[in-house]
């Protein structure tokens, strides 16, 4: 056992966590996420999976896809994505729900199917069905040979590397990461981005490694603000647009490792039912960079201050309209709206990370929870 032990502290190069080191090792993971497919200079994204089937993507009359827990959160990301850059309507749906509600599916569908294990039960049955109804089934996984990447037609990997902590962290930044390469695929296929736009979001991609770098420095931050809130019992997040799931993800990872109750909305939903809770216990993390609408989160900030409930926001680096009303304010570097998810998802990661930490929870192996759910 002692040797099991020294294993395990070995494998976690030194980190206390599993989840901490896996949250450390986005950087990397993305920029092997980008190797051999981002060639910003060239104003080339190549993926096999995708060249060999783009008729197929081309002339869908939607894609939808299909995942369960984070990795349907990171479906959302890339419906707005894809729809944005390159104008494919796109439904997301939980593949439990998907596999029993008898869907319709014709032969000139495109599936995707999104699994960190490529073992989810669900997610397997809904490819399976989607297969059998003759749509084309495209699979984004992280276990490199794992029953969906057999099951798919064909799909691209993340490489995020194996993941061991049972809440999902760098599995979400590259799945994130290999869709939006995807989506400006297609985009660039489809002529529907101006060239300019899409070399200049090719080299921001090229960026987003050095970014999360910068994000990841705020830890000593996040953990004064986790002693702070350690206590609480319950926790709103809030977004809008793109930072909408990043909202829902990062209720997500407190509930799963620190049981604290936490709910995702977006932001513009408060005022439909969360701000009756909302008082001086209740701690509202507000993800709100500058993007469109920033002025709208900025006033829901306003409605929640009014209340006293206490401000997180996660803002863009030298952020002031925030700054002045909230309790707590967490910097992540710029970049353009589309692309945000992954930077501000950073914050929320360590926060709860931390949280967890602080209340003693088992943060790699949370009660109740499996790493992949190969039964119903
Ligand atoms: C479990 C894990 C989650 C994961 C979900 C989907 O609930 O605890 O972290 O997001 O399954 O797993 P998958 O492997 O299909 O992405």
């Amino acid at each position: 056992q002692e040797l099991q032990l020294n294993l395990e502290q070995i494998e976690k190069n030194g980190y206390d966590h599993f989840m901490l080191k896996e949250i450390y090792e986005q950087p990397e993971v993305i920029k092997d996420t980008f190797r051999g497919r981002l060639l910003a200079d060239q104003g080339i994204i190549r993926m096999a999976g995708i060249e060999d089937n783009i008729d197929k993507f081309l002339n869908a009359k939607r894609i939808i896809i299909a995942a369960c827990g984070t990795s349907w959160h990171a479906a959302l990301v890339a419906e707005y994505v894809i729809e944005e850059f390159a104008r494919i309507p796109v439904e997301v749906e939980y593949a439990s729900e998907f596999r029993y509600r008898n869907p319709i599916i014709d032969s000139g569908d495109v599936i995707i199917a999104i699994s960190q294990s490529g073992e989810t039960a669900d997610t397997l049955a809904a490819i399976k069905l989607a297969k059998s109804k003759g749509a084309f089934v495209f699979g984004v996984c992280n276990v490199v040979g794992s029953s969906i990447s057999r099951e798919t037609h064909a799909g691209a990997y993340t490489h995020a590397g194996p993941e061991i902590g049972v809440a999902s962290t760098k599995a979400f930044t590259t799945q994130i990461t290999v869709l939006t390469l995807i989506a400006l695929r297609l985009a660039k296929a489809k002529g529907t981005l101006a060239n300019s736009e899409y070399l200049k979001y090719l080299h921001e991609l090229e960026l987003i490694p050095e970014r999360v770098e910068e994000a990841l420095t705020k830890n000593e931050e996040i953990l004064k603000i986790s002693e702070v809130y350690k206590d609480a019992t319950n926790c709103l997040y809030l977004g809008r647009g793109y930072n909408y799931p990043v909202a829902l993800e990062g209720a997500l990872k407190l509930k799963e490792i620190s049981y604290i109750h936490a709910e995702g909305y977006p932001a513009a939903e408060m005022k439909h039912g969360p701000i009756a809770l909302i008082d001086e216990h209740m701690p509202v993390i507000v993800i709100a960079p500058e993007q469109e609408h920033y002025d709208k989160v900025v006033s829901n900030i306003q409605e929640i201050k009014a209340r006293n409930g206490k401000i997180i926001a996660i803002v863009t680096k030298g952020d002031k309209q925030v700054r002045e009303l909230a309790d707590h304010v967490i910097e992540v570097p710029g970049i353009s709206e589309s692309l945000t998810p992954i930077i501000t998802t950073i914050p929320l990661q360590l926060l709860s990370y931390h949280i967890a930490v602080l209340r003693n929870c088992n943060v790699d192996q949370p009660r109740n929870l499996a790493k992949s759910v190969t039964v119903e």
